[in-house]
């Protein structure tokens, strides 16, 4: 039976990394079944909402979702975004995971996606005044926070929960839900940091944290800033779980200022596929195979231009989709050669939803640059399932 993903390619560079994505898929040779649909400006411009019906129902249908970006200068601004927004809440996707690993750096953000200040009502504007509204329910909080401990367990065992609790009753709800959560979970250390001082700790020294667990603004702002230490924000995937289809894209935007050159790294796309398919296709070799494939084409000093050291030659988006491509290939042919062709299944069950994150999220995201000219990193050993039923589960 083949798995249903559907793409949503997207706007300015989201066509050309899901591409590569996409290509990427193809050579694990999986059974899986693409549809492709609009959404945000280019959905806009085929005269539709930013999330139109027929995209959110076929979203709805799939195993999974695989995203490039939207938004751009060409449209009125929010209007594209808004339709991923809308995707997020249909889906309800609420446990947002963006990985960032390098040789020194392990870390995993967890953010909270469909609640906070982007889905508070009321909301509105004036021409003199404006208002957004930020709200969070102690279960919104706590089902955020189980999926970071759980995480947290199949890692390092410890959480960082970022929040602002000196100043906003949100954060203080926040602080007194992240303890009693974290009392839960007497094997994973808790710790809590102010939003302001943890951007700079989060420079100073990467390699003290291992998960991080926020909320949507907070999550959204730090994870680009995390995105410094892989080397560039076109290495970082991420997944977005909740009980049904995961939606997988890039932590990068549409790149307005690259898009339509054929430069973009497509890295984080390709491993956002590789997400999709740990967590929505059970295809844990496969994943493996692709994350080992970036992590080998990077080390073997094909990267675009936002890695490729200086005065080295940079690969365009379509090259680098080519060699990760490959090298799946090779992989995948060599573990059927060696009787292992367990790369090949595909299960079409239900996604690991968002409550069972903790045992998948322990993939590498962000291999080395290639600029580092270090031997690749070695895949991380996929932890064994740390999923008990926990009575004290939302
Ligand atoms: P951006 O992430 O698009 O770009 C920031 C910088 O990173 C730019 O210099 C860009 O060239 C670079 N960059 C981004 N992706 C890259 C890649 N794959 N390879 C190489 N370089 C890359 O952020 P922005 O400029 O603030 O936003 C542009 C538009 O994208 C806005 O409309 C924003 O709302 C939208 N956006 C969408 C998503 C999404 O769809 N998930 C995420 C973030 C931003
Ligand atoms: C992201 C983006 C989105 C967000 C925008 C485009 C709505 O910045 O996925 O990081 O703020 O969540
Ligand atoms: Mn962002």
């Amino acid at each position: 039976m083949s798995a249903r993903v559907v793409l949503l390619p997207g706007d300015g560079v989201g066509p050309e990394v899901v591409a590569e994505a996409a290509r990427c898929l193809a050579a694990t040779g999986l059974s899986i079944e693409i549809q492709t649909a609009p959404i945000g400006g280019a959905a806009l411009d085929a005269g539709a909402p930013a999330l139109p019906d027929p995209t959110r129902r076929l979203c709805l249908d799939a195993d999974a979702v695989l995203l490039g970006a939207v938004g751009g200068p060409a449209w009125t601004p929010g209007l594209p975004e808004s339709g991923l927004l809308q995707l997020r809440q249909a889906l309800g996707v609420y446990a947002n995971l963006r990985p960032v690993r390098t040789d020194a750096v392990d870390l995993l953000i967890v953010r909270e996606l469909t609640g906070g200040l982007y889905f508070g009502q009321p909301r509105w504007r004036t021409d003199e005044e404006a208002v957004d509204t930020l709200r969070y329910t102690r279960r919104e909080i706590e089902r955020l926070l189980h999926v970071g401990f759980r995480a947290a367990r199949g890692r390092r065992r410890l959480v960082t929960s970022v929040d602002k609790a000196n100043v906003l009753e949100t954060s203080r709800l926040w602080r007194a839900t992240a303890e009693a959560v974290a009392a839960a979970y007497p094997d994973v250390a808790c710790q809590h940091a102010l939003v302001d001082s943890f951007a700079m700790a989060l420079m100073q020294r990467p390699e003290a944290f291992d998960v991080v667990v926020t909320e949507n603004m907070f999550g959204d702002i730090l994870s680009d800033e995390a995105a410094v230490l892989a080397g560039s924000i076109g290495l970082l995937p991420s997944a977005s779980l909740g009980d049904g289809p995961g939606l997988f894209e890039p932590v990068h935007g549409s790149a307005p200022d690259i898009a339509g050159q054929g430069i973009a790294n497509p890295c984080g796309a390709i491993l956002s596929a590789a997400m999709l398919l740990r967590h929505c296709l059970h295809a844990p070799d496969a994943a493996d195979a692709i994350e080992s494939a970036v992590r080998q084409t990077l080390a073997a000093g094909v990267a675009t231009r936002d890695l490729a050291p200086d005065g080295g030659r940079a690969a365009s988006t379509a090259e680098v989709g080519q060699e990760v491509g490959a090298r799946i290939r090779a992989a995948i042919t060599a573990a059927a050669t060696a009787g292992n062709s367990a790369g090949t299944a595909v299960t079409s069950q239900a996604c690991t939803s968002a409550r069972r994150a903790g045992s998948a999220v322990t993939s590498p995201a962000a291999p080395a640059p290639a600029a580092a000219a270090a031997p690749a990193p070695a895949p991380s050993t996929p932890s064994t399932p740390s999923t008990p039923e926990e009575a004290s589960r939302p």
